[in-house]
């Protein structure tokens, strides 16, 4: 590995996310085409930070990063492997406290820092003058967007919801199409689960195919719903692999915003700790907020879906870019408190990819883009099928 990260006692107390912040180090070494160097990217707490800054700077307090390049003119009579390129060593205590002030991520400013860090390795220096340092800033924020847009860590898993073919068949009252067909028929594409919402009116999902999609589904049945004690009563006796609480509201079309948790921490408390002794793992629908991710965190949730209709529905690109900054930073804020983040409506095919590449992201639920495209790349033949009989009479 050309980057060997290590991490002092002192970040214990920070939920450091080791695989992506090795991940980025990879990917910069690429971006700069050192693909054979090593560099050693050493992660302190900001005493450590201090007693370096003293020793090497004569300066007071930490700072947040040190680079210190191999000095190739004089090796002090050690042997350096050919490619080496030096330390760094990155504050972390620091580097949080600057997150929070530039609103950013911790792993977002860490990442920041080991640009910077890496150009001075390689030469770089922004005190020697204006212009190389405007250079260095420019060239360090391009170097960040290339490492922020490659997504190196495994792909989210998908799950889909397949409420709307029920909604279909609930069109006629029938039978037809059948939501247990179809959660298998997206498992054979390879989806990583299925959702479906159990609301209170039954207006598309039926107990009846939670009750079969239970038997039937292969991958990890999500059974959404609102805290309410029938359907936690349902929820208790099937057994899905996780259920989502989420707001339910009669007279809405599909679920309008998140749950306000510290609102109603309470009722969900109770609601958690009795799927716990059951062996669910809840998840909680929320708005992209720091307030609402830690109060799912004190109520005991073990995930939080954030919701991402807001950045789905945005009518301006500077909306949607705020939504999506929203999104970003709140499923690190989540990560970092210790629950798990998946997120999910109104994404379709032309806005999913941003919220894909989200690194901390582990499951996206889509329903309605899919069934809708299905509706439509399965036409064609459903005609030709039907032409076929009527030709051959
Ligand atoms: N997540 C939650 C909590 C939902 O309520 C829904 C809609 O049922 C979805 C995800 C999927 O949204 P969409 O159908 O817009 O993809």
């Amino acid at each position: 590995m050309p980057v060997h990260c290590r991490y002092s006692r002192g970040t214990d107390q920070h939920r450091l996310n080791r695989r992506l912040l090795q991940q980025h180090c990879n990917s910069l070494l690429y971006l700069l085409g050192h693909t054979t160097a090593t560099v050693s990217v050493v992660f302190i707490d900001d005493h450590e930070m201090a007693a370096y800054n003293l020793q090497y700077r004569n300066k007071q307090g930490p700072t947040n990063v040190l680079s210190f390049p191999v000095d190739t003119d004089n090796r002090d009579g050690f042997l350096y492997p050919e490619d080496e390129l030096g330390d760094i060593l990155i504050a972390v205590d620091t580097a949080r406290r600057e997150a929070m002030e530039q609103k950013s991520g911790l792993h977002h400013r860490l990442t920041e820092l080991i640009v910077h860090g890496m150009l001075h390795l390689i030469g770089y220096d922004h005190e020697r003058s204006e212009s190389e340092a405007e250079h260095m800033q420019h060239y360090e924020q391009q170097l960040f967007q290339q490492i922020q847009t490659t997504r190196s860590s495994p792909m989210p898993f998908l799950a889909i919801n397949v409420d709307h073919v029920a909604t279909i068949r609930q069109a006629r009252g029938g039978v037809e199409p059948d939501p247990v067909l179809a959660a298998s028929l997206c498992e054979l594409a390879g989806a990583d689960g299925i959702v479906v919402h159990l609301r209170e009116d039954r207006r598309h999902i039926l107990d009846r195919d939670v009750r079969l999609l239970r038997q039937t589904v292969k991958t990890r049945l999500n059974l959404e719903m609102a805290n309410t004690p029938e359907i936690i009563d349902l929820a208790l006796e099937v057994k899905p692999d996780m259920i989502t609480l989420v707001p339910e509201k009669r007279e809405e079309l599909t679920t309008e915003g998140g749950l306000d948790v510290p609102a109603h921490a309470k009722n969900i408390a109770k609601t958690i700790a009795r799927m716990q002794a059951a062996g669910i793992p809840v998840s909680i629908f929320i708005d992209p907020d720091a307030t609402q991710a830690q109060a799912a965190l004190d109520v005991g949730a073990t995930y939080v879906e954030l919701h991402t209709g807001n950045y789905c529905e945005a009518r301006t690109m500077e909306e949607q870019e705020q939504q999506y900054t929203l999104i970003e930073q709140v499923s690190e804020l989540a990560y970092e408190l210790g629950l798990k983040v998946n997120a999910g409506h109104g994404l379709d095919y032309r806005n999913v990819h941003p919220i894909a590449a989200l690194p901390f992201i582990d499951e996206l639920s889509i329903g309605h883009a899919v069934i809708s495209r299905a509706v439509l790349v399965g036409l064609e033949n459903a005609v030709r099928e039907m032409l076929t009989i009527v030709r051959s009479v």
